[in-house]
């Protein structure tokens, strides 16, 4: 048992967030660390997810995860080393994903952990490629969109994690043409060059709808929404008859103190037959298996590319956090406790 330290650090939600959070919001606090119950799992953190969605969870509203509690360690996905276990099937050594990040060691319900194979890819893409944005995108794009080859589909938060995949996914899949958009110029070079999006533009550069239709002039098939706000607006006016939008995210939204008016032109929808839909990754469990066989085998063949930006130390994990909300990450934003 000499693998288990006396106490373990975590973050902790001391205030609720008015507009963008800010470091007098959280605290770094010190817990004891015990030895596993009979079965759990005691996981020493590797690798955790700071996502947009824990924005949410910062606000006590009622939403389809409940709110962080203030003055408790805030959860989210993590990927850690089993250093003891008191659960059947799991041995210390292991490598699995489960739901208590934000902490550097983890006591685990053995029934909410998976193991994970880090000879398959390397750990911190069960977070993000592998994981839940990779299966968001592909959910997301086949299954909620229906698209379908030859569709134009252009996609917001195109350099983020979710937003990187959906163009790659469409490009392998035979999509006309891609377009994304995101916050830097730099990005955007990124998404032509790296990525293999046929146009891209900067969203800060100038309106987005104008910025939409130059890069489309014959509309679009499928938008993929990750903002929300002026670009749902833009796509909604760029959109081709019987096209679909996923609506994934709002992040445009998240730190605002006043709802957000709805998109002006929505009744284009009723003439242009539109399909708006949400898309929530939880309930796409059932595609799993698929999204592993295609996304590894993508990989592996080096048609598609999963970036990460990465953040070492639990200390710097709220601010990567916040990060990630200003646009610092290409591709996954991750936080290791490797170093
Ligand atoms: N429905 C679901 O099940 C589900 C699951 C996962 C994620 N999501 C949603 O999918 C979206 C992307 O998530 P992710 O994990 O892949 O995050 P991400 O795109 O990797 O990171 C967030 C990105 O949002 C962009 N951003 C921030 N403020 C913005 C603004 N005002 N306008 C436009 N872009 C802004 C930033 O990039 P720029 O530099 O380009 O601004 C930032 O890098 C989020 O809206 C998230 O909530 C939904």
């Amino acid at each position: 048992m000499s693998q288990i330290p006396a106490a373990s650090r975590e973050w902790h939600l001391i205030r609720r967030p008015q507009g963008w959070p800010v470091a007098e919001d959280f605290a770094l606090r010190e817990a004891p660390v015990a030895a596993p119950a009979p079965g759990r799992i005691l996981v020493r953190n590797l690798h955790m997810s700071v996502d947009p969605y824990m924005r949410g969870r910062m606000n006590d509203v009622k939403s389809y995860v409940p709110p962080f509690r203030l003055d408790h360690p805030m959860d989210g996905g993590a990927v850690g080393e089993v250093v003891a276990s008191a659960a059947e099937g799991f041995e210390a050594g292991d490598h699995v994903l489960h739901g208590l990040g934000w902490r550097e060691y983890a006591d685990v319900d053995a029934a909410h952990a998976t193991k994970v194979d880090a000879s398959l890819a390397p750990l911190s893409a069960y977070l993000g490629v592998l994981g839940m944005p990779g299966l968001t995108a592909y959910a997301g794009l086949f299954e909620v969109a229906s698209f379908k080859e030859g569709d134009s589909v252009f996609v917001s938060g195109a350099a983020g994690a979710v937003g990187s995949l959906v163009g790659q996914f469409a490009k392998i899949r035979g999509a006309a043409r891609v377009i994304g958009s995101a916050g830097s110029d730099s990005k955007v070079e990124m998404l032509k060059d790296k990525y293999g999006f046929d146009a891209a533009f900067n969203y800060k550069n100038g309106p987005v709808a104008k910025q939409l239709k130059e890069a489309a002039p014959e509309g679009i098939d499928v938008y993929f929404d990750n903002v929300g706000g002026d670009h749902l607006e833009a796509a909604i006016s760029s959109l081709n008859v019987h096209g679909r939008a996923t609506l994934c995210g709002a992040i445009a939204q998240y730190n605002d103190t006043e709802p957000a008016p709805g998109p002006r032109n929505l009744a284009l929808a009723i003439g242009k037959r539109l399909r708006l839909q949400g898309v929530l990754v939880g309930d796409h469990a059932a595609l799993q298996p698929q999204f592993v066989e295609d996304v590894a085998g993508w990989l592996r063949s080096g048609r598609l590319v999963a970036d990460e930006t990465v953040v070492e130390g639990i200390e710097n994990a709220t601010e990567a956090f916040l990060g990630m909300l200003r646009g610092e990450n290409t591709g996954k934003m991750i936080v290791s406790f490797t170093g």
